[in-house]
């Protein structure tokens, strides 16, 4: 029965990351629930995390409970093209590099470390060899026990399953991967720690390595009748973010909270409704190559609007958000129009932020074992 689900998984991790010319968009959805029922049957073998639900809030935004993790394969167009850009980033690597085996890393792997496993089952062992990095002990344990059910664990590195915060680790050389796919975003970069990761990790790679995703693009749009007016980009995340927020080479925390704080003044002539206005948030991933995400086509680049007040003709419009800030929602709070004070946004947002980021970093600089 095991040999029989090893087969039926390779076959089906075949069909969703490379899919033949003739399947339909609709069967490549169909084929990656499958591998979500796959991953959840090989998991009952694992440790129980099911009744784990609560999130974490770690410098950088909120890790989600492994129970949530989990269940982010069924987003599906989500899982679908993080799969296939793997794929394809990992063929790409085996062009580029000499190096055997390259080394290809899950960061934030949840408790089925589905991206890295389903890409395992592609390759043969000795050419790319994988790893799995997560926060929780236990979904790092159940990855390794899903892995070892489908046959893949010979395929991982035997140091390769990882505890670790992500947002804080240094790789030693020997793990630094040539392919790093990370998936620990929410839209608009809100709530998860996306930018803090990246910030981290980007850099620690082999020189030329891919870091996915590419590029995550946060917009605002203004809705207008009819249509919407694109204003602007609130931020773009990319990997040079790693060289902004390091100071010899170490990672600097103040800088990185700076990058979490987004602020934008958009000039436009929209004339404002007295009953009330919207401004649109899109987000756009750009994991590899062509392969995007598009605004609206997964949970994690779900498109919402904000509401604000206003009457006349606007001149500008402030957008100030907060990016990978545990506690969310950030970016309703603050958008506010007026061609006086364009961002006449509410100050306490900031200094509670502020507030809350200082007793986090007196928090480090306390002796182990401190009474919390
Ligand atoms: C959205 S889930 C993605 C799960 C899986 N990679 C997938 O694509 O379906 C994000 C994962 O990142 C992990 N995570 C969040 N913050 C982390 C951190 N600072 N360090 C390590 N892992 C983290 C969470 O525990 C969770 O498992």
């Amino acid at each position: 029965m095991k040999h029989g689900l090893q087969e039926y998984f390779v076959e089906t991790a075949r069909q969703v990351a490379d899919p033949d010319e003739n399947q339909l968009p609709s069967e490549t959805e169909s084929k990656c629930a499958r591998l979500g029922e796959i991953f959840s049957k090989a998991s009952s073998e694992g440790p129980a995390f099911d009744h784990l639900k609560k999130t974490t809030t770690l410098f950088g935004g909120q890790a989600i409970s492994p129970s949530s993790a989990a269940g982010c394969i069924e987003d599906l167009q989500r899982s679908i093209k993080f799969i296939q850009a793997g794929y394809l980033a990992t063929k790409k690597a085996l062009e580029k590099f000499e190096d055997r085996p390259i080394r290809v890393l899950e960061i934030g792997s949840g408790p089925y470390a589905p991206i890295a496993t389903t890409l395992a089952s592609l390759f043969p062992q000795g050419e790319v060899e994988f790893m799995a990095l997560d926060i929780y002990e236990v979904s790092i344990s159940c990855a390794k026990k899903v892995a070892e059910v489908l046959g893949q664990n010979n395929k991982y590195r035997e140091d390769g399953f990882i505890v670790a915060d992500a947002t804080q680790i240094i790789l030693p050389e020997e793990h630094r991967p040539h392919v790093s796919i990370c998936e620990t975003m929410f839209t608009a970069l809100e709530d998860e720690p996306q930018i803090a990761i990246t910030a981290n990790l980007a850099d620690q790679m082999v020189e030329g390595g891919f870091f996915l995703p590419e590029q995550v693009r946060v917009s605002a749009l203004i809705k207008e009748k009819p249509g919407n007016k694109y204003l602007g980009d609130i931020y773009v995340l990319d990997r040079s973010i790693a060289e902004r927020v390091k100071t010899d080479g170490v990672l600097d925390p103040i800088k990185v909270e700076a990058e979490m704080i987004a602020e934008k003044i958009f000039h436009t002539d929209t004339k404002l409704s007295k009953t009330g206005n919207y401004i649109i948030v899109e987000t756009r991933v750009k994991i590899f190559e062509n392969i995007m995400l598009e605004p609206g086509e997964s949970n994690i680049t779900a498109t919402f609007p904000v509401y604000f007040k206003g009457k006349g003709k606007a001149l500008t419009i402030g957008v100030k958000t907060g990016l990978g800030i545990a506690g969310g929602s950030t970016i309703k709070k603050v958008v506010s129009s007026d061609s006086e004070n364009p961002c006449g946004y509410d100050k306490n947002w900031i200094n509670s932020h502020r507030l809350s980021s200082f007793w986090r970093f007196l928090e480090k600089l306390m002796p182990p074992g401190y009474p919390r």
